[in-house]
């Protein structure tokens, strides 16, 4: 597996697989147990001078035919002291003194605050220092996380000060609920930031009780806005790691919605180095490193890649701005012989296109070609993907 190394501000993963900052990451036990199971790295649930008190309970899932297919949280930092993550720290290093672990940190716009915290951590023999400027719910009323990230000014001060006592890497945890991320990635790195991470949570309200009409997760009756995550923040995470990798040209951790290695492959494509998991490993366990591995690397076999740092920004040159996007080549939908009639490409053509597509029930539908606008609406509600976009020319 020696292609699976990654080195990423100066160190070395095994594989760039990487623990986030969460539960999974709650204690030494935790991390140890995920690093024997192959972790590339971890980093710690975030530490604030403070222990934080916890909300019951503090996680809703958004589901699809019973399935979770998104989650929101409105937990907040750990509930350990700066002692209780001291001693955890220094008994992961002394297990697995080779795996990079970053210590997460957050705390409010103080300086000597961020500074204290930062030395007693990085004493333990941690790899990292990760900011947490991104935490989108609880802390940003106590002057923590996104209050700070989403302050380029405050993000810039908060780097400097962690950076003038900092013996080790500085790793920024940005959010991506912000008009600019780009903007606030420059200032992090202006001031010192030696590597950037994205995303932290999309700041979300996840549902109101049909029979109470209380919002959701509803503690004592009440709620508010927590931090969304898993598959359906991928598309979010991708944008937001394409905008940093680019204008800073830092190297990026990237994270939100990963749960396969064919994520991965699509987030270190965008520039991320290393790429972050917090809710796949929270709903399948540790275990998935072994996929996750597996799959990565007969990927890079199967393409004949060197290694996976080969494939880090390997799609940036291809992502232009609007205005440089081509109109040619046209496409046509091309319906070939496994539709089963089922119409549900007529009427979505019907309804919500062209009416390029007619049918009728248990037999293969039939594209007009003269009204088809290859908007490809059609082959994106297909079930079975009889449908394909192809060339008109
Ligand atoms: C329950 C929960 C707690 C989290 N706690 C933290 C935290 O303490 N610090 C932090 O920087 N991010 C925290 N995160 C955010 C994750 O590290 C990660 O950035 C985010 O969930 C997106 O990745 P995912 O889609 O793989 O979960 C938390 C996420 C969840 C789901």
């Amino acid at each position: 597996m020696e292609k699976l190394h990654v080195d990423f501000a100066g160190m070395r993963f095994p594989n760039p697989f990487i623990l986030a900052s969460a539960p999974p990451t709650r204690t030494a036990e935790m991390i140890k147990r995920a690093f024997a199971a192959g972790w590339g790295g971890a980093v710690t649930k975030s530490i604030a001078l403070e222990p934080a008190k916890d909300l019951q309970p503090r996680l809703r899932s958004l589901r699809y035919r019973n399935q979770p297919i998104g989650m929101e949280n409105i937990e907040l930092s750990t509930t350990w002291t700066l002692e209780d993550w001291r001693r955890e720290i220094s008994e992961i290093k002394s297990a697995y003194p080779r795996r990079p672990l970053w210590a997460s940190i957050m705390e409010a716009p103080v300086k000597k605050n961020w500074q204290r915290l930062a030395e007693a951590i990085q004493e333990t023999g941690v790899d990292a220092l990760e900011l947490n400027v991104s935490c989108p719910h609880g802390m940003p009323s106590k002057g923590m996380g996104a209050f700070i990230g989403q302050n380029a000014e405050l993000t810039g001060e908060v780097v400097s000060w962690v950076k003038e006592v900092a013996k080790v890497p500085l790793v920024v945890k940005l959010t991506p609920n912000v008009a600019d991320i780009a903007f606030i990635a420059q200032a992090a790195k202006e001031h010192g930031a030696d590597a950037l991470c994205t995303v932290n949570t999309v700041s979300g309200l996840i549902g109101v009780d049909l029979d109470t009409l209380a919002p959701l997760p509803a503690v004592g009756g009440v709620s508010t806005y927590g931090g969304y995550s898993g598959p359906g923040i991928k598309p979010i995470a991708l944008r937001c790691v394409a905008q940093i990798a680019r204008a800073t040209g830092l190297p990026v951790s990237g994270s939100g919605g990963v749960a396969a290695w064919e994520d991965a492959v699509e987030f270190m494509a965008v520039g991320a180095g290393t790429v972050q998991i917090a809710t796949a490993v929270m709903w399948h366990g540790y275990g998935i490193i072994e996929n996750l591995v597996q799959g990565l690397a007969r990927y890079l076999d199967e393409k004949e890649l060197p290694d996976a740092t080969s494939i880090v920004g390997a799609a940036l040159a291809k992502l232009v701005e609007f205005p440089k996007m081509p109109l040619e080549p046209r496409v046509l939908a091309k319906v070939d012989e496994t539709c089963n009639g089922c119409l549900r490409c007529v009427v979505a053509c019907r309804d919500g296109g062209f009416q390029a597509i007619s049918g009728v029930a248990g037999e293969r539908a039939a594209v007009d070609a003269e009204k088809c606008d290859g908007c490809g609406l059609c082959a994106l509600v297909c079930p079975r993907s009889s449908i394909a976009m192809t060339s008109c020319s």
